[in-house]
């Protein structure tokens, strides 16, 4: 039997017999504003405040101080769960550009690369035995890598170092809307174990957010689409039913 990593994302782990099979790697793509950073973020803090389960958020894209900020707003006290050791952000969103952080846990602004973001993964980790890892976003590491080469080796090491460490880890990814990709390089879905894809389309007065598991490997899973909403206590996934059928 499989041990599940659970979401705790409401009717989200019915459809993946019970969660994320443990210690894989699940992709998460979707174009900006699908909710992939809300995604990781319910994800590290259900694991903390429901089952116990130590967290890392890597923020490559947004200041930590925001995501703590935002987070808020769903009732996420992120604060409160760092100062309990149950989650870290590790903050590499300006080191790429040299800048030094003021986080306990960052990257150095010197040389930013994919070995040094490991290293502090793995010391953040030896510390508080992290079930979850949440890397939002993949493309961000790219921000150094000339060729597409490099690109590939850097997912591919990361999904392997990720994997010997044992943590249920989320990686997040864009896709542009209807190019028919899942991730921005095109390689991230083979490493991965799973992939989940994210869209949104605002449709006149109504939005229509949706998620479908595209692969989940070692798991029968859900092969609709099914809509999304972002509620204030976070995302919730719904039933495929006639009432959001047509939407
Ligand atoms: N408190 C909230 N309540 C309802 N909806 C919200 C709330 N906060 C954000 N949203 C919605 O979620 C969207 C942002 O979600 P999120 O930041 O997770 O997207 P993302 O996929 O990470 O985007 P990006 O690719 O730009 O990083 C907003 O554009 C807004 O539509
Ligand atoms: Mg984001």
């Amino acid at each position: 039997m499989v041990k599940r990593i659970k979401t705790g994302i409401i009717g989200l782990d019915e459809l993946t017999e019970g969660g994320f099979p443990e210690g894989r790697s699940i992709l998460l793509s979707g174009a900006c504003g699908t909710g992939k950073t809300i995604f990781c973020a319910q994800y590290i803090y259900n694991g903390a405040v429901k089952y116990s389960e130590p967290g890392i958020y890597v923020t490559l894209d947004e200041r930590p101080t925001l995501i703590r900020q935002d987070m808020q707003s769903f009732g996420w006290d992120f604060r409160k769960l760092e100062e309990e050791n149950m989650i870290h952000l590790i903050d590499g969103s300006i080191a790429k550009i040299g800048i030094p952080s003021e986080e306990e846990f960052s990257l150095p602004a010197t040389g930013f690369d994919l070995d040094k973001l490991l290293l502090e993964i793995m010391r953040v980790s030896k510390r508080t035995g992290a079930k979850r890892i949440a890397i939002d976003s993949v493309p961000s590491l790219g921000f150094n890598f000339k060729t597409e080469g490099e690109v590939r080796d850097a997912i591919l090491k990361l999904g392997y170092i990720l994997m010997r460490m044992g943590a249920t880890s989320i990686l997040t990814s864009e896709i542009k809307e209807n190019e028919g990709t899942y991730s921005k390089y095109g390689v991230e879905e083979y490493v991965a174990d799973s992939v989940i894809i994210l869209s949104y389309q605002g449709l006149g007065m109504q939005s229509n957010r949706t998620l479908h598991v595209r692969k989940m490997r070692a798991t029968k899973h859900s092969e609709k689409v099914h809509q999304i909403e972002i509620t204030p206590k976070g995302i919730k996934v719904h039933e495929t039913n006639e009432e959001y059928e047509h939407v």
